[in-house]
């Protein structure tokens, strides 16, 4: 543990009696901890951070090179070291180069990927390129992780932009979820995207084999109705896609930062070209704030330096992702792979066991909805969750004008009462106007005590357009890619991942009798003798 962490512990500790308010005093307050890049606001002043602690985080954050290591990703260079990868999502949204990998400037092949998609988006789209029955009506696109979270999560929160066909994301390996997305479709007329950087991950590689035999039972031809997303043109071939419908992407693009390139085939063909061009040009320009702007001025920084504030500093586990926008509702689920795949490491770069935490659990519904599900332990818990919320001042629907006045005042009152919360004085005259009192009135009023001084930060953005989604799913990006410079681990490695795949694999044959359970635990040889007596498998 370096000394910058000590003494960030040691002033938290000596300030640990004070309230979030009492920092008002101070005139000035939000405008030193608030910071604003290309109309996106990032208010954490309803945090415990004070100047000291700020400006010892600044520190820690040019100590631990992250100016240093935020130009070897841009320039390319092989950061993720347990793989030997170069890490440069950022090319996929940037409109010219050169950005070299081993000597080679990668942006020709990129610009060229990136025209193929929009070309072949806009062909479903008018119905140049189309089905057995006409015109495409729907695309599904099967794939998990990465190859879905993403795309899936910016097609529901672009909705307003979506004039292409319907959209339809399959991704688990239960039958269920498949079966349900193909209730209704129309093979003749529906487009199937496998979406897999590896081709050969057993959920998605299940699911397009259940789409193909559907399609096949009407369309002569099922392979014409499908689309690569992947690294492999070859696996791709081998399932019968011809290479002129694979789009393929490098190995230095990581599957959870891959939405960018060809994983977003999807979306642009649900929002069309402008807009896909419009949401790389969102991620741009992030991209530019983050390279050049002063750390201490830096929404990626801030956010991560906040967020390790929260985490390794004060020791909350958990951090609440709380969009006042409904159509971020997928966010939370995107950015649960996004920070927990990428910083969820106890090891560092260096094969040294990490001595500080990893990253943050990350979890969140969107407001109002959490306000009536899990707001009260959020309120009036034992454990403190620092709270994100993120609120557009303006909607979509101007005729529903009174809906987001709504949506702003509970968003805005729920930073409010976190931190302000109501004293045992301030319910015991609740009460007693109540008619309430003796033991009756202490006993109630101790019901209605809110600790407060609980932390939260707002971004706020003019309205959720794809220009805007862009900046914020960048802006999440080099958060979480901060954060792991901090810690000094990979981010962008999962072999955490990896072990729950082998086992399946093996324990799959035990259910169909084809391997014996050798080896196995007791309860999980139970649990398989459970599955097979109820003639599940
Ligand atoms: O579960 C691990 C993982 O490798 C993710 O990182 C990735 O996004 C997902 O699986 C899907 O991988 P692929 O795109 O290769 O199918």
């Amino acid at each position: 543990m370096g000394e910058i962490w000590s003494e960030l512990r040691a002033h938290n500790r000596a300030k640990s009696g004070r309230n979030i308010l009492d920092l008002f005093d101070k005139k000035g307050r939000v405008a030193t901890f608030s910071a604003e890049a290309d109309g996106l606001y990032f208010d954490f002043s309803k945090t415990q951070l004070d100047d000291g602690a700020l400006s010892l985080l600044l520190e820690l954050a040019r100590n631990k090179g992250v100016e240093e290591r935020r130009q070897a990703m841009f320039a390319g260079d092989k950061i993720n070291e347990t793989e030997g990868r170069a890490v440069l999502h950022t090319a996929l949204r940037a409109s010219e180069g050169p950005i070299t990998v081993d000597g080679e400037d990668v942006m020709p092949e990129v610009l060229d990927t990136r025209a193929r998609c929009l070309a072949f988006a806009e062909a479903v789209r008018s119905g140049s390129f189309k089905g057995q029955g006409g015109r495409f009506t729907d695309v599904v696109n099967i794939g998990i992780g990465g190859s879905d979270l993403g795309p899936a999560m910016a097609t529901l929160a672009l909705a307003p932009y979506h004039d292409g066909p319907r959209l339809h994301y399959v991704s688990n390996v239960d039958g269920a979820d498949i079966n349900d997305a193909l209730q209704g479709l129309d093979p003749e007329t529906t487009l199937v995207i496998v979406a897999s950087k590896t081709f050969t991950t057993i959920e998605t590689m299940t699911n397009a084999k259940t789409a193909r035999d559907w399609l096949a039972k009407t369309v002569s031809d099922p392979s014409a109705q499908f689309v690569a997303l992947s690294s492999s043109t070859q696996k791709a071939g081998d399932f019968g896609i011809p290479e002129e419908r694979v789009f393929g992407f490098e190995d230095w693009v990581g599957g959870r930062y891959s939405l960018w390139g060809p994983i977003g085939l999807g979306l642009t063909i649900a929002i069309g070209k402008d807009a896909f061009t419009g949401f790389l040009n969102g991620a741009a320009t992030m991209d530019r704030h983050f390279q050049e702007a002063d750390l201490a001025d830096n929404l990626p920084v801030l956010l991560a330096l906040v967020g390790m504030w929260h985490n390794q500093v004060q020791g909350h586990a958990t951090r609440a992702v709380l969009p006042y926008d409904n159509r971020l509702s997928r966010l939370p689920a995107y950015l649960q792979q996004l920070e927990m795949e990428s910083n969820g490491k106890s090891v560092a770069m260096d094969g040294s066991a990490l001595d500080l935490h990893s990253g943050p659990i990350v979890w969140g519904e969107p407001g109002t909805n959490g306000q009536h599900a899990f707001y009260q332990l959020i309120h009036q818990g034992t454990r403190v969750v620092p709270c994100e919320f993120l609120v557009a001042a303006k909607g979509h629907e101007p005729e529903l004008a009174h809906h987001h006045r709504l949506l702003v005042a509970n968003c805005l009152a729920q930073s409010e009462a976190l931190m302000r919360g109501r004293s045992l004085d301030e319910a015991r005259e609740m009460m007693a106007r109540k008619g309430l009192e003796g033991a009756e009135l202490e006993r109630q009023a101790a019901h209605r005590v809110f600790a407060g001084n609980r932390p939260s930060t707002t971004l706020l953005y003019d309205q959720l357009t794809p220009f805007t989604l862009g900046q914020i799913i960048a802006l999440y990006e080099h958060r979480v890619f901060v954060e792991g410079v901090i810690l000094g681990i990979n981010s962008f490695d999962q072999w955490g991942v990896e072990l729950g795949k082998e086992l399946a694999m093996a324990l799959e044959p035990v259910l169909t009798g084809e391997s014996d359970s050798a080896g196995k635990d007791g309860s999980t040889l139970a649990l398989v003798e459970k599955v097979k007596a109820a003639g599940g498998v």
